[in-house]
C-alpha cells in the first residue's frame, strides 16, 4: 500500500500504528489554499496528531495557521504573550524540574466547550528528552467489551480545573492571570462531529467523578479506563526539534509532556508556544 498517494498537497509518514504522522513538504508560514487545509483536516481526522518539522513561525503565522481550524481561545489561567493574548508559552527555565507531566489529559476539559485542538510550536528545546506522548481515545473505546461499552455510553463525567495556580506557580517564566475554578460535565463517550466515531473522554488530571456518583464510587472504573486507554499500544511519542509544530485533535486524544528532566537535560530551557483552538459542546452517544 502506498500511503503517500492519499494526500496530494504533502507527503506523510505514520509515527506509529495507533496514531500520529509526520507531514513534510509544506511550509506553514505561507498562505495555504483551502484545498491544502482540507487535506490537513482529513489527515488530522485520520492520524489525530500531525507533526510538521522545520517550521519558522512568527506569532502571527502561528495564529493564522491555527485559525484555519477555528477561533483561538486564551488559556484561562496562564497569561498570553504580550503581543497576542490568545497564545501562551509553556516555559521551563534551566534548573526547573516541575512540568505539566502529571497525567495524560486533553486540554481544558473543564470548559463547557473544551478545545477541538491545539497547535504547539517548539521554540527552544533540550538536545534530547522532554518529548510529548499521545494516546488514541477512539481505540481505547473501540477495544472495550460490548458489555462495558454499554455501561460507559450512558455515563457523564464531572471535570474540574482544581487549583488554578498549578499551571504557573512553580514556573519562573509563566504567570497566573485568574483564579476562578472551572467545572463542566461531559459525556464519558463523545462522538466526533466529522468522523462520527466514538471515543473515551476522561483524564485523572481533571475528571473527578461520574455524575450522580461519589469520588470513591467512581474511582475503580475511572482508574481502569485510564490505565486501559494509556497502554503503549494505543500511543505514540513525539520528539521535538526547534521549529517543530504539532497539531492535535483534543477531542479524541490525550497527551502529556514527559518529565525526564534529569542532570544535563534539566540545565536546558524548554519553550513551547501554544495556540488553543475553540471546540464545541461534546456530542453524546445516541
Ligand atoms: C500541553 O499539555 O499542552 C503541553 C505539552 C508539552 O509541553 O509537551
Amino acid at each position: 500500500m502506498n500511503l503517500k498517494k492519499k494526500y496530494v498537497h504533502f507527503d506523510h509518514s505514520p509515527i506509529g500504528g495507533a496514531l500520529g504522522a509526520v507531514v513534510t513538504g509544506i511550509d506553514l508560514s505561507e498562505d495555504l489554499e483551502p484545498l491544502v487545509i482540507a487535506e490537513i483536516r482529513s489527515a488530522l481526522n485520520e492520524y489525530l496528531v500531525l507533526l510538521f518539522r522545520d517550521q519558522n513561525l512568527t506569532l502571527s503565522a502561528h495564529r493564522k495557521f491555527a485559525e484555519h481550524f477555528g477561533n483561538l481561545i486564551p488559556h484561562p489561567y496562564v497569561h498570553g504573550v504580550q503581543e497576542d493574548l490568545d497564545i501562551f508559552e509553556i516555559v521551563r527555565e534551566p534548573g526547573e524540574d516541575y512540568s505539566w507531566d502529571n497525567f495524560y489529559h486533553s486540554d481544558l476539559m473543564f470548559l463547557k466547550k473544551p478545545p477541538m485542538g491545539s497547535a504547539l510550536y517548539a521554540k527552544e528545546v533540550p538536545p534530547y528528552g522532554a518529548d510529548t506522548e499521545f494516546c488514541n481515545m477512539y481505540l481505547a473505546y473501540e477495544s472495550l467489551s460490548d458489555g462495558l461499552k454499554k455501561v460507559v455510553d450512558s455515563l457523564k463525567v464531572v471535570n474540574e480545573s482544581g487549583d488554578t495556580t498549578q499551571w504557573s506557580a512553580t514556573y519562573g517564566g509563566m504567570h497566573e492571570k485568574n483564579n476562578e475554578e472551572g467545572c463542566a460535565v461531559h459525556p464519558l463517550v463523545r462522538v466526533h462531529p466529522e468522523t462520527r466515531r466514538k471515543s473515551l473522554y476522561l483524564s485523572p488530571a481533571f475528571s473527578t467523578r461520574f455524575e450522580g456518583m461519589t469520588k470513591q464510587e467512581s474511582a475503580p472504573l475511572m482508574d481502569y479506563l485510564y490505565s486501559h486507554a494509556t497502554q503503549s499500544r494505543f500511543g505514540c511519542r513525539l520528539h521535538w526539534q526547534q521549529g517543530s509544530l504539532a497539531l492535535w485533535d483534543n477531542r479524541v486524544s490525550l497527551h502529556h509532556a514527559v518529565a525526564d528532566y534529569f542532570g544535563e537535560v534539566t540545565a536546558h530551557r524548554r519553550v513551547m508556544r501554544r495556540a488553543t483552538i475553540e471546540g464545541e459542546v461534546p456530542i453524546p452517544v445516541g
